[in-house]
């Protein structure tokens, strides 16, 4: 944090005029400390959506929505997707710098160790319909954990390593074990000779009459997808996590919600969506035209999902190493699929449109990810199970940041009441 008190900024309410801080950030970014305005001026803010709110000072994440760039802890997304594993980007987002051989060494020690669930918790994913949706199984098993792994009830932080690295070694134990329960398939254990993806995928499509060979191209593919999605500051999720963190749960539950909040087709369901909606169009003899127009009438709910963001006014640069990458695994598995040329379209016409222009929608995150995980064969109701993988280093992050920070209190907004006034209370009997 480069100076948290440069400056003032003055505001008139009636005549009076009030003195309000002004925060900046290490990277010049100004934001107005407002605080102390409903004690000294009975005003509250406005600003449904949180448009225009900074709920926290962090040292995270970084991002500039009109030029493009995001970085983690100080450094671009691009040098980190095309360095390093996801377990050393894990471990820069959890502990503020990348690790040196002897750190990295442990850190992934702890996360082999922690990779089995407990066998009773198998039990569990026998009892969801067939057609629970893997985010709800996810959120539910995670958020289960608390009861078998219950070190953090105390002091949270204490049990940090530990309970961290437990929880991203077993989410992804968990989602592999989802589906293949979903699939009515035998189970495949984690095995401590294979990579963090490389394990994720041998659980997933491991079978004793197929045995899967994992591909180091695969595995960096996936390797770079959970890079991209692991921090991404202030967004829905990640203020689900902290809003519930700020009263105090365990971190398991913590993450769970946001689990549940990540799941919403405006969040991270949208690689879901994005898939789902160039299918419809595919079938639609790629008629482009007519859900272009859908997208751009406002009496019809339709939206493209995969493009537009909150904060970006520019491409997003997670999409466009994605974009790249999604292009290159194709090409290296010799995979011809359709939906990426008519994802390719789609795109050009999209950046030539008035519209989509006028509104600086470009393509996001989700537009291009979910075409290189169906080449990696994983399902599209997994998809958003892959980005819970991915951001959740991110989110412990971002809770442990929480909750050091001595000026944490419980998270609670205000509200601008304009229901009824008093009314006089009618018995049931005499009501009309
Ligand atoms: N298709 C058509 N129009 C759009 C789209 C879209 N994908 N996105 C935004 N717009 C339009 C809105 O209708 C609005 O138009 P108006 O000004 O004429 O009313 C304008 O662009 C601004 O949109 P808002 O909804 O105000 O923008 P907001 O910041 O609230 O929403 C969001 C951002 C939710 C991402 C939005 O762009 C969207 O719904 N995109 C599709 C879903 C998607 O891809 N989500 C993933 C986001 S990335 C992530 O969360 C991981």
């Amino acid at each position: 944090m480069s100076n948290l008190n440069k400056d003032t900024a003055e505001l008139t309410i009636d005549g009076k005029v009030f003195t309000l801080p002004v925060v900046e950030g290490s990277m010049g970014e100004r934001a107005l400390d407002i605080s102390k305005l409903l004690q000294e001026t009975g005003y509250i803010t406005l600003d449904t959506g949180y448009k225009n709110t900074g709920s926290c000072v962090s040292t995270i994440t970084y991002l500039d929505g009109n030029k493009g760039i995001l970085r983690y802890r100080g450094y671009d997304i691009e040098d980190l997707a095309a360095n390093c594993s996801f377990v050393e980007v894990a471990y820069l987002l959890l502990h503020g710098r990348l690790p040196n051989e002897i750190e990295l060494e442990s850190f992934k020690g702890l996360i082999e160790r922690f990779a089995l669930i407990h066998e009773d918790m198998i039990h569990f994913f026998d009892h969801f319909p067939s057609h629970t949706s893997p985010m709800s199984i996810l959120s539910v098993m995670v958020n289960s954990l608390c009861h078998y792994y219950p070190e953090m009830s105390d002091d949270p932080l204490d049990d940090f390593e530990v309970t961290s690295t437990r929880l991203i070694s077993k989410i992804r134990t968990i989602a592999a074990f989802s589906y293949k329960k979903s699939m009515g398939h035998p189970l495949v254990y984690p095995r401590s000779d294979l990579s963090y993806c490389g394990n994720f995928l041998n659980m997933m499509f491991d079978k004793p009459v197929k045995p899967y060979v994992v591909r180091p191209e695969v595995v960096a593919a996936l390797n770079k997808l959970l890079i991209l999605h692991a921090d991404h500051e202030q967004n829905c999720s990640t203020s689900t996590v902290r809003l519930v963190g700020s009263a105090g749960v365990n971190l398991y539950a913590a993450i769970s919600t946001g689990i549940n909040a990540l799941w919403g087709p405006l969040h991270g369901g949208a690689n879901e969506a994005v898939i789902e909606m160039l299918e419809t169009i595919y079938a639609d003899d790629c008629n482009f035209e007519k859900y272009i127009n859908k997208a751009k009438d406002k009496n019809d709910p339709f939206r493209l999902s995969g493009f537009g963001h909150r904060v970006y006014r520019t491409y997003d640069p997670r999409g466009k190493i994605i974009k790249k990458a999604c292009d290159e695994i194709l090409n290296v598995l010799e995979i011809s699929d359709p939906l990426l040329d008519l994802a390719h379209t789609l795109e050009e016409i999209v950046l030539r449109d008035e519209y989509f222009i006028e509104r600086h929608l470009f393509p996001n995150v989700d537009f291009y990810s979910g075409i290189i995980y169906r080449a990696l064969g994983i399902p599209t109701n997994m998809f958003t199970v892959m980005f819970a993988l991915g951001r959740l280093p991110g989110w412990i992050a971002q809770w442990k940041e929480m909750r050091e920070d001595p000026s944490t209190r419980i998270g609670r907004p205000r509200q601008v009441y304009a229901g009824e006034t008093a009314r006089k209370f009618v018995p049931l009997d005499e009501r009309s």
